[in-house]
This record gives C-alpha cells, sequence and structure tokens, in this order.
C-alpha cells in the first residue's frame, strides 16, 4: 500500500478539547476527526484497527459457540415501555418520532429487542440453549462526552445475550464468556482484568466488568495486591488503606476504564416478554438469560492509552492499521523504490500488511509520522542505508540502538520475526 494514496494527514497541534494522551494521538494520528461533541468520523487507519479488533471478538465468540446476528439500530417505544425502560432510562436515550407520530429509540443497548426475537423463534427447550451477538453502534446521550472514542454519543459495542433452560447452563455460559473476554482482550494487546461490579440498569446479579488499568480511567477500583481481590468502589464499600474484605490486607485504589462487562440476567427480561420455553413433558418455563457487552471503539482507544510513548502509539501487532511501514527514502531512485517494492510483496505474501512511505518527504518527516501513527516495525530503505550494506530495521518500542543493518534478502524473516516477539 502506498501511503502517497492513502488519506492519512497527521497533525502536530494537540487539539484544544484533548484532556487525555489517547485522545490526543487518535486525533493527531489522523485517525479520528471531529464532528461535534461526541461524535467522531473514524478515517482509514482507524478502520482498519477497529476491523481487527472485531476479527478478534468474532474468532473468539464463533470459538464458544455464538452466533452472529443484526439487529435494527431503531427501536419502536413498545420494546421499552414493555419493561419499563422507556420511562427509566429516558435520560440517556436518543428519542424521535416518525411522520405518523410513532415512538423509537436510537438503541443505547438491546436487551428487550434480542429477548422479543428469541421469544419469537424459540419454543422449546430442543432450541436452547442459545447464544446470540451482534457487533452494532449504539447510541447514548452522555450528559458529559469527553475523551473522544472513551465516551461518544455514538459507539460500536458488541453485544451478546445468552437464553437456557436452567440455572446451571446459565452459569456455565456466564464463565465461558468471562473466559472468552480474557482472550479477546489478550489477543488485543491489551492488559484488562475481571473486577466485581454492580449491574445498573441491567439487572442486579452477578457481574464483571473488565478494566485496562490507567490513570485516565473513569472508574475508581479497589484493588488487593496479596490476594488479587478486585471490585469496582461502587460495590467493594473499603476505603483506601482498609481491609481487604477476601484476605485483610489493606487495599489500594486504582483507576480503570471499562472495556468490557458480562452479566446474569436471570429472567428478568425474559418474564417481562413472557420468552418461554416447553419443558420434554410439556410445561412451560421461563429462559434464563446473560448479556455480555464489549466498547469495541473504546478498546481501540483503551489499546492506545496503554501503548503509546512521548512520541506517538505503539501498537500491538495484532490490531496495528499496518504492520510494518517500509520507509522509502528515495523514491526517485529505480533501484531503492525496487528494492523497497520487493520486501513489500514477500511480507504481503506472508499475510504481513504493509505501508510504503513513498511521499517526497524529508527523512525526519517520515521517522516522525511513523512513530506517531506507531506502526510496530519501521524498515528504512534509501540509497545510504543500501551502501551501508542494507535495510535498517527497528521494532517501534525499541528505542534507536536496536536498529539492525540486515541484507535485503534477509529483511523479511527478520521483521517477521520481530512482528512475533
Ligand atoms: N458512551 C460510550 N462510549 C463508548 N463506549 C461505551 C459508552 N458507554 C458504554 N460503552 C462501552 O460499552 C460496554 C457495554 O456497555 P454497558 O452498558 O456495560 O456500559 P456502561 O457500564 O454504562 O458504561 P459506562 O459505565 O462507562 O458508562 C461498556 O463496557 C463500555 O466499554
Ligand atoms: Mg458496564
Ligand atoms: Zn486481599
Amino acid at each position: 500500500m502506498k501511503w502517497s494514496r492513502q488519506l492519512i494527514q497527521t497533525l502536530r497541534e494537540v487539539p484544544a478539547d484533548a484532556e487525555i494522551e489517547s485522545h490526543k494521538l487518535l486525533v493527531r494520528a489522523g485517525l479520528i476527526r471531529k464532528l461535534a461533541a461526541g461524535l467522531y468520523s473514524y478515517l482509514p487507519l482507524a478502520m482498519r484497527s477497529l476491523k481487527k479488533i472485531q476479527n478478534i471478538i468474532r474468532e473468539e465468540m464463533d470459538s464458544t459457540g455464538a452466533q452472529e446476528i443484526v439487529m435494527p439500530i431503531l427501536q419502536p417505544s413498545e420494546l421499552w415501555r414493555t419493561t419499563g425502560r422507556w420511562e427509566k432510562m429516558d435520560a440517556n436515550m436518543f428519542k424521535l418520532k416518525d411522520h405518523g407520530g410513532k415512538e423509537s429509540a436510537l438503541g443505547p443497548t438491546a436487551e428487550e429487542e434480542v429477548t422479543d426475537l428469541v421469544k419469537g423463534v424459540v419454543s422449546s427447550y430442543r432450541q436452547l440453549p442459545v447464544c446470540v451477538y451482534q457487533i452494532q453502534w449504539k447510541f447514548r446521550d452522555e450528559t458529559r462526552p469527553r475523551f473522544s472514542l472513551m465516551r461518544s454519543k455514538e459507539f460500536l459495542m458488541k453485544d451478546a445475550y445468552s437464553f437456557d433452560t436452567n440455572p446451571e447452563d446459565a452459569d456455565k455460559i456466564y464463565w465461558t464468556m468471562y473466559g472468552a473476554y480474557k482472550k479477546i482482550f489478550s489477543r488485543c494487546g491489551l492488559t484488562a482484568v475481571p473486577v466485581e461490579a454492580s449491574g445498573g440498569d441491567m439487572g442486579d446479579s452477578l457481574t464483571h466488568e473488565f478494566h485496562v488499568i490507567a490513570d485516565a480511567g473513569e472508574d475508581a477500583l479497589t484493588w488487593c495486591e496479596s490476594c488479587g481481590f478486585a471490585a469496582n468502589v461502587e460495590v467493594a464499600n473499603v476505603p483506601e488503606g482498609g481491609p481487604c474484605p477476601k484476605c485483610g490486607a489493606p487495599v489500594k485504589t486504582k483507576r480503570g476504564i471499562e472495556v468490557g462487562q458480562v452479566f446474569k440476567l436471570g429472567t428478568k427480561y425474559s418474564d417481562a416478554f413472557r420468552a418461554v420455553f416447553k419443558t420434554d413433558d410439556l410445561k412451560e418455563e421461563t429462559m434464563i438469560m446473560g448479556c455480555y457487552g464489549i466498547g469495541v471503539s473504546r478498546t481501540l482507544q483503551a489499546v492506545i492509552e496503554q501503548c503509546h510513548d512521548k512520541d506517538g502509539i505503539i501498537w500491538p501487532a495484532s490490531v496495528a492499521p499496518f504492520q510494518v511501514c517500509i520507509c522509502l527514502l528515495d523514491p526517485g531512485v529505480p533501484e531503492v523504490a525496487a528494492i523497497a517494492g520487493q520486501i513489500e510483496a514477500a511480507l504481503e505474501s506472508q499475510c504481513v500488511d504493509v505501508i510504503v512511505d513513498d511521499r517526497e518527504e524529508r527523512p525526519g518527516v517520515k521517522f516522525k509520522d511513523a512513530d506517531l501513527i506507531g506502526f510496530p516495525v519501521r524498515v528504512v530503505v534509501g540509497a545510504k542505508s543500501l551502501a551501508n550494506g542494507g535495510v535498517e530495521i527497528k521494532r517501534r518500542a525499541d528505542d534507536k540502538s536496536k536498529t539492525q543493518i540486515v541484507d535485503p534478502a534477509d529483511a523479511v524473516g527478520a521483521i517477521v520475526s520481530m512482528l512475533e516477539a
């Protein structure tokens, strides 16, 4: 991929409304652009990363047996009146009327919608258990949208919903999802910790939030270093330095970014919708539900909040917009351009995605931009480096002293092993 043909615009200046590093970097690296408060456009670099995160989520969800669906964003008010949340969640919902006066909301979540759907499809225990998920835009009228993608009015969420015939199976899928979340976040290059939390508007029973520990996080967490106990302060009820509820050691407080949450819903929604099934002796029973959300766009930003330095983003290879950036320093010299082209083609044949910075820019500009956007591996191909015996390769995470000069013939192997490290 040629840089000169990509819609990429990096910025030197920091956006005035950016309070945290990841917000500054998202804008400065040309990943997103603000339309209005809490509303952002995703540019091609951001889309590449967002798609990679979605693919990781899809693979892990599919491997639990969950099935992908998609439901309308526009949800009729009757769905919400069935559970009483039309009034209860009013402050958070974008509500509108069509020309006939029918009321709807832009979905902030989809428990009602999915319960209505599954009730219509499932009638027998033979069709259960079932778990469905979607990756769909959600809308919330946040009183304080901030930090760009972290708390926006429109955001991408993965929401999964499970339906079971008995509490044991409901418990099993809860922990299966919990395990899948651990895998998803670690494959995204994130350290996310599950913490005990409260159900909020969703339900009242067991729930865990997954948090990326970061000073910029909006949630306060109670943390015990000796036994590993972790809970949102909303539920922990222990002040900093107070005794850990599990082991008695003094607890600490940390801040976290909530990237996901798993809930046991019980029959709260299935009761309201009469989502029942027939047992094998033809009795009617209520389905037992769970719901499992991931903030996909918030996760993108959490990766940046956790992986950056003073020069820019340091993408984990799994979710980088491009894994390798070839800085072509002399695009006008045919032999040099040919070597860059060969390395690019060889990497692509190994499914490594590469961007070649073929712009007519000074080397300093190219290096600064490569560091700012944060491609995991940078390769410098220029007349000077070739005269010095080859091409220069360096991991974004390493400092200059670790730069290797390798023969062009060995470059691909060296780059691939850097990406795997
Ligand atoms: N306004 C938002 N912007 C971006 N992501 C969000 C927003 N609200 C929620 N999310 C993401 O969607 C996931 C699932 O939604 P959930 O209903 O659990 O959110 P929430 O607990 O209300 O979030 P928060 O407490 O941060 O407002 C959250 O874990 C979070 O990652
Ligand atoms: Mg939550
Ligand atoms: Zn403890």
